[in-house]
């Protein structure tokens, strides 16, 4: 095929107008997109800010229904929440995790209740209830012990499960923990809840804001590099995503979100299977701080960080900006 040239081929005409533009635009950024990270406190009428992530804050159950019901208005189809555990409910085996009436599971009901058509996400991991702020259970040395952890995720995940959570998120990032998982889902009736598998989680700095807001980074020794990726590999991330879909993950996700891109494109490339993107706390922060000293237009930031994901090939993000940016695509 012989291709036009410049003057003939000139690519700016399609860019000439608006219309033009919108007739030809590769991708979209709905509200459907968008996957709303919560978090919930204790108590009754709380609003309680996170310094490290300006413009969040934690809320307690019935605030949290509000919030419910403006990601539903605002078109959200998904909550991701998260619990702030006070310290004394907090143990080295995270046994919190599998109270049924724990904060999460309160939670989980209330919304369900009031807000039925919204689906709800649970993060599968112990590190909003153990005392060391670790993930999983450690051995005499420290080191998070693979399989005795599995054992305590499955019940944290019927726990979930049980209360009406759609979706369940392990980011603990144990080997085998999907495959585990599934098998428990299905052995006790949970036959149609989803895993979202956290399948190439980096151990990185980007989640800082986010442990302030569970309240483990004050607990936490030393770091998650054990179980977390490196960020310099990517052929580990395939693999990672390979072996979670052989187990049974119905989606995977890729976290952080933006200096992965390229692992985003790699995954949606070879495999056929819905990806999705955390846009960390750290990277939110980012931004805010960015638009706080007049680096750029804080919505135009938002909306083009969110595109790329789609671009990239994502299926939708995890954002602490999901409702500001649903509402301005709803604009
Ligand atoms: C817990 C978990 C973390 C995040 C999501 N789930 C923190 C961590 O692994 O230390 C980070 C999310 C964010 O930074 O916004 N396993």
């Amino acid at each position: 095929m012989t291709q036009a040239s410049y003057p003939a081929l000139r690519l700016r005409r399609t860019r000439a107008s608006a219309w033009s533009r919108a007739m030809h635009a590769e991708n979209r950024l709905t509200p459907s997109d968008l996957i709303w990270p919560l978090f919930v406190t204790e108590g009754q009428g709380v609003e309680e800010p996170i310094k490290s992530l300006p413009g969040v804050s934690r809320w307690s159950v019935d605030l949290m229904v509000q919030r419910a019901r403006e990601a539903q208005a605002a078109g959200i189809p998904c909550l991701a929440l998260f619990p702030n555990t006070q310290p004394e409910r907090r143990s080295d085996d995270g046994a919190e995790a599998l109270n049924p009436d724990n904060l999460m599971c309160t939670a989980i009901r209330a919304i369900k209740d009031a807000v039925p058509g919204i689906g709800i996400l649970t993060d599968v991991a112990l590190d909003p209830y153990t005392a060391h702020g670790q993930d999983g259970l450690l051995d005499e040395a420290g080191y998070v012990v693979n399989d005795a952890t599995i054992d305590v995720l499955i019940g944290q995940s019927l726990n979930q499960a049980a209360a009406g959570a759609d979706i369940i998120a392990p980011s603990d990032m144990m080997d085998g923990r999907v495959g585990a998982i599934r098998e428990a889902l299905e052995e006790e009736g949970h036959a149609n809840v989803q895993i979202m598998a956290y399948a190439a989680k980096y151990a990185s700095a980007f989640y800082g804001p986010f442990r302030d807001a569970v309240g483990s980074g004050g607990l936490l020794k030393g770091n998650k590099k054990s179980y977390q990726m490196d960020p310099a590999n990517s052929q580990e991330a395939l693999r990672e995503v390979a072996l979670d879909i052989a187990e049974g993950a119905d989606s995977v996700m890729v976290k952080p979100g933006l200096p992965y891109l390229d692992i985003i494109a790699r995954v949606k490339d070879r495999f056929e299977v819905p990806v999705f993107a955390y846009q960390v706390s750290g990277e939110y922060a980012m931004l805010e701080a960015a638009a706080a000293v007049g680096a750029g237009d804080r919505d135009a930031l938002v909306l083009e960080t969110l595109l790329a994901f789609k671009r990239a090939g994502c299926s939708g993000v995890l954002t602490y900006h999901a409702l500001h940016a649903a509402r301005l695509l709803g604009a």
